[in-house]
Formats: C-alpha cells, structure tokens, sequence
C-alpha cells in the first residue's frame, strides 16, 4: 500500500436505446423512478452518517506529488480508514485503485466507495492532439470519439472522473491554458463541450467504459488579464452570459456530472466562494443538478484573495454552493468547528454531501465500486492499436495548413529532405501538455513517422539546427518539475544552425519542425512573446537565404507571431501537439495521403500588442475600415488591426470557390425560417474536405453587437470539379442575444447572413426580419 502514496506522479444523460424505443413520458417516468431510488438510497445513507463522515465525502486528496500546486496531501491510507476523504486522484492502474477502494469500502464503517479522479484532457493513454488541436477539426463525431476512448482507457485503469472538459473561452494567447480550451467562440465551444461530454459519459455513466466529466474552470477562467495565469477577470454581465458563459450551460444541458470552479475572482469575489455563480447561475438558473469541486486548493487560496482565514473562506464556499474541497481540506478542518460555531448551518453540509454521494450513485459505484478496476481490460483496452490508428486519424483531421505558396505540399515521395529543428526527431514534445498518464517514449517522431510512410523513397539529411531555445534561464523554468523537459544540445548555436544549412543544401526541400515544447504551453505557461523562440528563428533565416523550398511543420499550444514566418516560408503547416500518433499524422499530410482540412479556432494576431483579438468584435463609434491606420480611428498607428490569421481559416491542398448567398426570402416575420443556401465547387486538383461557416450580423439593435457570430458550419468533402449546394436553416433562435436586462431575445429589423471559408471570407445576403 504504501509505495502507491509514495509514488511520484509526473506529470444525464437518458439512454439512447430507451429514447429511441420508448414515448417521451414513459422515459420521463422512468428518470423519475431512477431519481426517485436515488434519493431514497441517499437519505437512508445520510442519515446514518456522523458529521465527521459527511465532512469527509467532501474531501478529495491527491496522492503522491503534485503537479500543479505545491501541497501535497498527507495520511491520506489513515483518513480513508477513518472515513475522512471522499474521492481520491493522482492514481490510476487497476492494482493501485483496488488497493485503495479496498480501504474505503472495507476498512470504514459504511464502506462508502471513493471517486478516483484524474486530468485525462486529450486522451489518457493514447493521446490524442491538445484540445486546441482538436477543436481545429471542426468535427463532433472525432471530437467526441477522442472522448470515448479516452473513457475506456481511463476505466481500464481503475478511474470514473475525468477533469475534462475544459470550456473556458480564451481570446489571449499569451494564457499558455488557450491550448486547453476550443478557442475563442461561445457557439463552437459548446458544440464541442456537448461533444466531449457525450464522449465521456456515453449513454449511463453506470457503463464500464464511462466516467463523469467535470467541466471547467467555473468560471470566465480564459478571461484572464494580460494572459497571465491565475490573474484576475472583470467584464462585464452582458460580455459574460452572451460570450464566456454559453459554453458551460450547454456542458449542463449535455447533462454533465460535475464541475470545478476556477482560481479567479468575479466581480470581486473567488469564484470558489460566488453565491451568484455557484448557485444562482449554475443551479437556479441552468438547472445543474450534479456537485461543484474546487480547483487545486482553490478553497485556501481565498485567503490570499483576501477573503479571510481557512475557516471563514471555507465557510463561505460551503455557503455559496461548492461540494469538494480539492487537496486544501479546507472543508475537512474547519466545517465542524463552523458548525459548531453556527457560521454553517447541517443542512448545507448534507446538501453538498448528498451530491458528492449522488455522483457516486449515478457512477453506479454503490453497486459494484470495482466496476472500472479489472485487470484484464487494463491489458487489452489501453494503447491498443485500433486506438492509435484512430488517434492518428484524428490527428490528421487537426492540422490546419495555414500558408503553401506554388503548392509546395505535398512533398513528392522522392528525392530528397533537409529534416531540421529541435522537434524533428523528438518524441517527448509530440504529445503537448496535460499528459498525466500519457507515455512519451511510445510515440511517434516526424522523423520515424516520415520513414514509417516513405520508406527508403526519400533521402534524410536531418539535422537538429537549434535548440527550443539558447536562453537558460527559460530552460530552468521549463523544467521545472525537476524533469529533462528541454534538453539542450551543448554544441554552440553557430555550429548547429550550420548544420542545418548544410543538410539543406544537398536537399530539395527543407522540412523545418520547429515552434513551442510540451512545457511552453498549458497550466502555468503565460508568456509575454509569443514568437517563435530566437534560436529556432535564428535558424529558420539562415535557411531561408539558402533559396531551398522551406516547409515549416509548426508545434503550438496557442496561436504564435508568424509574420516573419507567413512572409518567408513555402509552406506552414500547424500540427499543435498531435499526441501519440505525431510523426504517422504528420506524414500522411506531407506526403499528401490526406489533404488537410483544418480551420482555427483562435485568431492568430500580427503582434502580441493586438491581444485580446478575435473576430466577433464590436463594431466601436469609430471603425477601422479595413484599409491601414488612418486617423481618429480605432487603430494602431504601427500595425493594421487585421490579423495574420482570421477565426476559422485553414487551406487545403485544393480551392474551393464560393457562389453567393441564395435566400429563400428576403422579408420574414415572427418564427419563419430562412434558408440561406450558397454552392460550393473544388476548383482545384485534388479532392478535400472544407468547413463551411454561417455567420450573422445584427447591425441595429438595442446595444452594440458583435461585427458577426458564427452560427453553424457544415463539414463537405467534394471530388476534384465536384460542386455541392450547402444550405443552412436559421430561425430566430439564430439572432437572439442578451440585452442590458440580461433578456434572452432577438429583435426585429435587419439581419446580415453571411457564409463562407473563414471569419473573414464571406459572401453576404440581408434579410428584414419582423416580429
Ligand atoms: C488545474 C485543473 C486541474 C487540477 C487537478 C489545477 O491546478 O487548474 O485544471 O484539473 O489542478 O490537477
């Protein structure tokens, strides 16, 4: 037992069947009945239940060391035994959780079972690319396939939650938690929160192959200042319910089982501790009706936001609605003393330990708490090689080409390829960050994947060219778990740049894999510069003067600065941080296999002094017309205000050309729909898949909307000279927002639809649209 707390650790769903067999009320009636059991089942529970042991449920405790905090928990085999922690994370292996379950539901009075938790992101053993990554597919049925082998992994290894999704919105790409998230846009996240959440808990959570998934950060985490970690939110109510809330309610009507809160403040208080958010918002007005955790000793840290000491603050998050209490046990050292002191009141800490054992009840862990621990699944479930081939698909689907120049991709499979950069033959950076479980040595570099596709075809002259970056001071922090994250060639910077050139002189084009490390992006990895780093650009200009066709294959765990890069390159392809199945991924694109289809899904910005940028701004008294800085405007003297890269924008090996926007009719009233219909052709080459997007003006209403929201998108695949009518319904759900009452509606008058390949590629028709 022991060695598993000594052990470093690195790093509602109403059944599909049912619904589709059985008339709406019976299904009603049935949830009912399940409702009706589960709360007869918790009460009896409750009311057997000492203080101590409901306190106790709401505590969750890591075990061994942590990864994103610097308090570890201690004692944790004693306060099983004593009925003292409710769920446990930081653990995962069918052996190890038995050990552990084995203590609560043997050793306790009650032998209630524990919750074991864990941060499976994108993937758990098979990893697949960074959520950021992901998003860029434009593809649900991916998106949420990615999930669900994620669950099944992660149960094989004993686990039933998974801190994921994370839905923050995030507009600044100096918060290194943007490669977390599905970008900028309210709408796209919550299709993608949906996904994932259907992934994940599949059609019961009761399932062996199914876990809870806890949303996060609750809430507006994304929406912190200067991109810098853990800072402060202020904006708005409007900005927060019509751009940053929307993805989190559709994470409580996918029918979501748990949800964190996040570190910031909003309107001045913890969102830990937010009566408004925890309660009003998440509970009165969206209906939630799993439990709220905290982040990583969130609830402590109010203290230090200045809320008070660890009795007061843990009150004040009891009160406010939060459940669990994450690693600061907060809640299992104070609540009784508050109790006691009448600064809590019983009823509130049954309420937060009736959810706690609720999700335990929906998990079906009351039936059988072994129900995910079974050896056998552990062997033939995980990293299996149907999972790495659909992680390889999946991978391929993510990738967005974001320039190529005289179609220099895809590569011939002859001849020969300068491979350079410090992630061309790397395995450790092929998987991004949040890779708890994630093991690095079983994946694929761009240099195996590329001879894994073209065997002896094509020449390799590799050559390293630079290290991620010369400045060591960054190194430290980039290793700064004590882990070789970075490792440095210790050769001087001249002599591997020279290298470099010299493989590409004898080459017919250079494949230059360069950009951010696994470390430079995730929790805890702002950045003020969201170049390229130095010595990588150092080596991309010296390849560059070599006149050789210069293909830049791009790691990010958020948009970068590429205006150097967009300026030089032939070609630059984006691959994020593909996860397990890299360097195959990465060829089968190169190399032409798979044409790619990707779009982004955060705008990536000329300079760092554009941030916040996004496409669905305001309008402002004073627009930039499009044309460069022009006076009393609202723009840059220096710079235009256009990004390098608009949201939703992505090339493919092929064109494809747009007609323009055909309306059904042009005036409608009340709950018409309108059907806006354009023909999209390949024009080019070769056969490819395009995103097509719907976005909608409101140019008068009764406050300053955005420029344009998206609306839909529709994925389509056509053959070379193949054209396809794509149309897409809209109804008045579509043009609804929320007003200075905070009222949800739309108003009448003029609308402008909008359809085309990227944010700011479109075609456009105007309706009236009457009430
Ligand atoms: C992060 C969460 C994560 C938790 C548990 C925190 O520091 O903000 O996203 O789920 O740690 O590891």
């Amino acid at each position: 037992m022991k060695k598993y707390f000594s052990t470093r650790i690195i790093n509602r769903v109403i059944p599909l069947c049912v619904v589709v067999l059985l008339p709406f009320n019976k299904v009603l009636a049935q949830t009912k009945t399940e409702d009706t059991k589960m709360n007869v089942f918790v009460t009896g529970l409750i009311n057997k239940m000492t203080i101590d042991e409901k306190i106790g449920q709401l505590n969750l405790v890591t075990i061994g060391a942590a990864t994103t905090g610097s308090v570890v928990n201690k004692g944790v085999e004693d306060k099983i035994k004593k009925g003292a922690i409710g769920g446990v994370f930081g653990i995962w292996g069918a052996d190890k959780v038995k050990e552990v379950q084995d203590l609560a539901t043997k050793s306790t009075r009650l032998h209630i079972p524990l919750i074991f938790g864990l941060d499976v992101i994108h993937g758990h053993r098979t990893i697949f690319p960074i959520p950021l990554g992901l998003s860029a597919s434009w593809d649900m049925g991916l998106i949420k396939r990615s999930a669900q082998i994620a669950a099944k992994e992660a149960t094989a290894e004993g686990l039933n939650w998974v801190y994921s999704p994370m839905v923050d919105i995030a507009r600044d790409a100096r918060w290194g938690r943007i490669s977390e998230g599905s970008g900028e846009d309210p709408w796209y996240g919550s299709q993608v929160a949906k996904a994932m959440i259907q992934g994940y808990q599949g059609s019961s959570m009761k399932n062996a192959d199914a876990v809870m998934a806890c949303v996060k950060h609750f809430a507006l985490y994304g929406g912190a200042e200067a991109g810098r970690e853990y800072n402060t939110v202020d904006m708005s109510r409007i900005k927060m319910y019509q751009d940053y809330l929307p993805p989190y309610r559709a994470a409580v009507d996918a029918g979501a089982g748990s949800f964190m809160s996040s570190f910031n403040t909003i309107d001045g208080v913890p969102a830990t501790g937010n009566q408004w958010l925890l309660t009003d918002v998440l509970r009165k007005q969206w209906g939630f009706k799993g439990f709220v955790v905290s982040d990583y000793t969130a609830v402590n840290e109010m203290e230090a936001h200045g809320l008070g000491d660890l009795q007061m603050v843990s009150a004040l998050a009891l009160k406010a609605g939060l459940d669990m209490d994450m690693v600061g046990e907060g809640f299992l050292t104070t609540l009784k003393k508050s109790l006691a002191e009448g600064k809590v009141t019983k009823q509130e800490i049954d309420l937060a330990c009736r959810r706690v054992l609720e999700a335990k009840y929906k998990l079906g862990l009351f039936d059988n708490p072994y129900k995910s621990i079974d050896a056998t699944r552990e062997t033939k479930d995980v990293l299996t090689p149907e999972n790495r081939s659909e992680a390889r698909n999946i991978s391929k689907h993510s990738f967005v080409l974001l320039k190529n120049s005289a179609q220099t991709l895809p590569l011939k499979k002859t001849g020969s390829i300068a491979l350079v950069g410090p992630l061309a033959n790397n395995q450790r950076d092929m998987l991004g960050t949040w890779v708890v479980a994630g093991d690095w040595e079983k994946s694929i570099s761009v240099m195996q994947g590329i001879k894994n596709l073209v065997g002896n075809g094509v020449t390799i002259n590799y050559a390293k060219g630079a290290n991620i970056t010369e400045d060591s001071s960054f190194i430290q922090r980039l290793n700064f778990f004590g882990q070789q994250m970075v490792t440095v060639d210790k050769k001087p910077a001249d002599e591997l740049l020279n290298e470099a050139v010299e493989a590409a002189k004898k080459s017919d084009v250079i494949v230059a894999v360069v950009g951010e490390s696994q470390s430079m992006s995730g929790e805890s990895s702002s950045r003020a510069d969201i170049d390229i780093p130095e010595s990588q650009k150092n080596m991309l200009k010296a390849l560059a003067k070599t006149g050789k066709p210069l293909v830049i294959v791009l790691f990010n765990g958020r948009p970068l600065t590429l205006t150097w890069e967009d300026e030089h390159a032939s070609a630059i392809l984006d691959v994020w941080a593909p996860g397990t199945e890299a360097g195959n991924a990465i060829a089968d694109v190169l190399f032409g296999d798979y044409n790619p289809a990707g779009k982004i899904t955060a705008t990536f910005p000329r300079s760092v002094g554009q941030i916040p940028i996004y496409y669905n701004h305001k309008n402002t008294g004073r627009p930039y017309d499009g044309k460069g800085p022009s006076k009393f405007k609202s723009n840059y003297l220096d710079i235009s205000n256009d990004p390098l890269y608009p949201f939703g924008y992505g090339l493919s090996y092929t064109t494809f050309g747009y007609s323009d926007v055909k309306l059904n009719k042009t005036k409608l009233k009340g709950t018409e729909t309108l059907t806006a219909t354009v023909t999209v052709t390949n024009t080019g080459k070769y056969a490819g898949e395009e995103v097509v997007q719907l976005y909608i003006s409101d140019p008068v209403a009764s406050i300053s909307r955005s420029v344009k929201e998206l609306k839909n998108f529709k994925k389509i695949n056509l053959q070379p000279g193949e054209q396809k009518e794509v149309s897409f319904n809209i109804t008045p759900e579509e043009l609804k927002f929320y007003n200075t009452q905070l009222k949800y509606d739309w108003e009448p008058g003029k609308f402008i639809v909008q359809i085309g390949t990227n944010s700011s590629d479109t075609h456009s028709a105007s309706v009236q649209w009457d009430k």
